[in-house]
């Protein structure tokens, strides 16, 4: 038997109690407001993280609190007094995972966290189990709801991104500080996690090149649809010989990917491996049940192995600290982009800025010009053929340095 000590009992704390039913052996939360309907339906609670961690009531920590401060300070604790850990906070582990995970080894202890990534998509098992067979080559995924509902939401109504972000927000499918979903860093956060374990090695988060989907407007996603894809934001992993390349950006994805079908809330994660070709899991990458569902099959597995007496944790060297991965510097990666220039509709601004392309060997596919809305301006789009980041940075920025240009340029990566 698992006795189990639950801190949160939020969204996905919860959902737990909820499929648990009775089976947990504390619950604990900030308030005893919070505790309170917990205590009135039999359940032993506490306000006290701590004394529940150091005490001998519990054999495992459920920590679904959120946030870095006092989750790493119970997580160490947990581990340290001989708790295992089962957690769907990939912040911190992204941030804090090298003085987790090693710890755990030292102690034989595990650390779940199957809710950290794509809520109820069994990925994490399927990278540290099912998939060992193969060498994961390529990596791309959709691992943040709000920022593909709002996308999906662009494409289906031709709404700018404030529009919908702010109903996205009123129905409760984005944040009141929505930062960390719409800059990327919460798929980054994600990204980092499952590149560490394709890779096997490190990979910090803080390296990963971010950018979000802010600054994408109703006319890419319309220009993107009538080439024939749609955007959304990935986080993509690829090996490069001992290299990895992890990062996080909108991209146009081809209509007839399986991507391209990922819609809404949904979360997936596109694989392609060398043994076992191309495979794509998709699900509900968060919300109440289908979240609470990773931690259960945490706990089911947990005390599966402990019921059997075998306790020894996964390997979780591929978070040491000494084990980083060397990440491939964005200035090295290459792409087909979408460049669109806002500019004052003046003579001659076509050839300068074809020429400034060709002055740094950026081979050009397609061009197209755009009204918008305002008539002393146009959008002059570009497609380039596969091109160098460094090249095609130094380009873009000799661009926006034109006096005819009136905007930032918007740069879009095509997904290789
Ligand atoms: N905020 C995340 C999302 C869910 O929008 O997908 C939790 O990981």
């Amino acid at each position: 038997m698992l006795r189990i000590g639950l801190i949160g009992t939020g969204t996905v704390g919860g959902g737990v109690i909820q499929i648990l039913e009775q089976k947990i052996a504390c619950i604990c939360a900030k308030s005893e407001e919070e505790v309170a309907p917990y205590k009135a339906k039999g359940y032993k609670v506490s306000t006290n993280a701590d004394e529940m961690i150091a005490g001998n009531d519990i054999d495992v920590l459920v920590e679904l609190a959120g946030g870095y401060n006092m989750p790493r300070k119970w997580i160490l604790a947990a581990l340290e007094s001989g708790k295992h850990v089962v957690t769907a906070n990939k912040a911190l582990l992204a941030k804090y995972g090298h003085e987790i995970f090693p710890l755990a080894a030292k102690k034989g202890l595990h650390v779940l966290f199957e809710a950290a990534v794509g809520g109820g998509i069994p990925i994490i098992r399927s990278l540290q189990e099912g998939l060992l067979g193969s060498t994961v080559e390529s990596l791309s995924c959709i691992i943040n709801g709000t920022c593909n509902y709002i996308l999906s939401r662009m494409a289906e109504e031709g709404l700018d991104f404030d529009v919908v972000l702010k109903d996205a927000q009123r129905l409760g499918f984005a944040e009141a500080d929505p930062t960390f979903d719409i800059e990327g860093i919460d798929s980054a956060h994600k990204t980092a996690l499952l590149a560490s374990l394709c890779s096997g090695h490190r990979v910090d988060f803080e390296k990963i090149f971010v950018s979000g989907i802010s600054k994408i407007t109703a006319q890419d996603i319309a220009i993107a649809k009538e080439l024939g894809c749609c955007v959304k934001l990935l986080g993509i992993y690829r090996r490069d010989g001992e290299r990895v390349d992890a990062r996080v950006h909108p991209c146009f994805v081809p209509l007839e990917h399986q991507l391209a079908s990922v819609n809404r809330v949904l979360n997936a994660v596109y694989l392609q491996c060398d043994n076992l070709g191309e495979t794509l899991q998709t699900g509900a990458g968060a919300g109440r049940l289908p979240t609470a569902s990773a931690v259960v099959a945490d706990l089911v597995s947990l005390a599966r192995s402990t019921d059997t007496g075998s306790r020894k944790a996964l390997p979780m060297g591929w978070f040491n600290v000494e084990n980083s991965a060397t990440l491939v510097p964005i200035s090295e990666t290459s792409a087909r982009y979408y460049l669109r220039f806002t500019s004052r509709d003046a003579c001659g601004v076509l050839a300068k800025i074809t020429k400034i392309l060709a002055d740094n060997n950026i081979s050009i596919e397609t061009i197209i010009q755009k009204d918008v809305n305002d008539p002393g301006k146009v959008s002059i789009v570009v497609i380039t053929e596969n091109t160098l980041d460094s090249k095609l940075t130094k380009a873009v920025d000799a661009v926006n340095a034109l006096p005819e240009i009136v905007e930032k340029s918007q740069v879009i990566r095509f997904l290789a």
